[in-house]
């Protein structure tokens, strides 16, 4: 067993608004309460839309909750002439822990590309916040049978410029876009070799300790059905969950078996 925290983390992507995030949360709360749900042994955090973190932030300060929460992008830049961004800086003055980066939604409907992603990568570490790096092959890549070169490159690609100190405090989501809402689910066997393969290429790169310590969480229409499975699986240490997160006790339910 690693001493790896799981994570269990709920990507609301366009689903939500304030009023129905609040209800969600003060919902799961008294669940995984009601299941004696220990914090301890797996984080679990939610990313609503920009439009919810402060609402979040409120909940959970005045509740007291041990949920933790996060944007799902971020702007490459500090403040300015930048309509419709939002800082790194502004999400974590909102107690934000976390941001997804590079999610391939992003990468699909915005120009986020690599250096873009670096440099998000970049801000958020910077603001005292952990990325959670989305990689993952498309259909296209399975079928030449590179997937698991290109996710690494796709890693890779972000990680080279990192110090130590920054890598190590990245996590990494394995999302082949395939698995991505589908329905189809990546086998816990491949969802472990693409894990691991992360892991080799962070150990060829960095301080041993970076890459026994980044947490690679799989996500791809996992439900409370494929999680068990997947999780048993030493390299995988949590999901990144789209469409069960929206459904309280399918997220709780997940929760408890992770
Ligand atoms: O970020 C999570 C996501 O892309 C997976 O979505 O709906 O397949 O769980 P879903």
């Amino acid at each position: 067993a690693s001493s790896r925290i799981p994570m269990v983390a709920g990507n609301w992507k366009m689903n939500f608004d304030h009023l129905e995030a609040t209800a969600f949360v003060q919902r799961f709360a008294r669940d995984l309460r009601a299941r004696r749900f220990d914090f301890a042994k797996c984080e679990v955090a939610l990313f609503p839309s920009f439009t919810s973190l402060r609402s979040m932030q409120v909940l959970v300060e005045s509740d007291n909750l041990k949920i933790r929460y996060g944007a799902q992008t971020v702007s490459v830049t500090s403040q300015g002439a930048f309509t419709g961004d939002v800082s790194a800086d502004m999400i974590a003055r909102l107690g934000c822990s976390y941001v997804i980066v590079g999610h391939s939604e992003r990468r699909k409907y915005h120009p986020e590309d690599d250096a873009n992603i670096v440099d998000q990568v970049r801000a958020v570490l910077a603001a005292g916040m952990q990325p959670i790096l989305c990689v993952g092959e498309s259909l296209e890549e399975r079928r030449k049978g590179i997937e698991l070169d290109f996710a690494v490159g796709q890693v890779h690609d972000v990680t080279r410029d990192l110090s130590d100190a920054e890598a190590t405090r990245l996590i990494i989501a394995y999302e082949p876009v395939w698995a991505i809402g589908t329905g189809l689910v990546a086998t816990p066997q491949s969802a472990q070799d693409a894990a691991r393969a992360f892991r080799e290429d962070l150990r060829a790169t960095f301080d041993g300790q970076v890459a026994g310590t980044v947490r690679v969480l799989y996500g791809g229409s996992v439900t409370s059905r494929n999680a068990i499975e997947l999780i048993e699986e030493p390299d995988v240490d949590g999901f990144l969950i789209g469409g069960a997160a929206l459904h309280v006790d399918e997220l709780t339910k997940i929760c408890m078996e992770t």
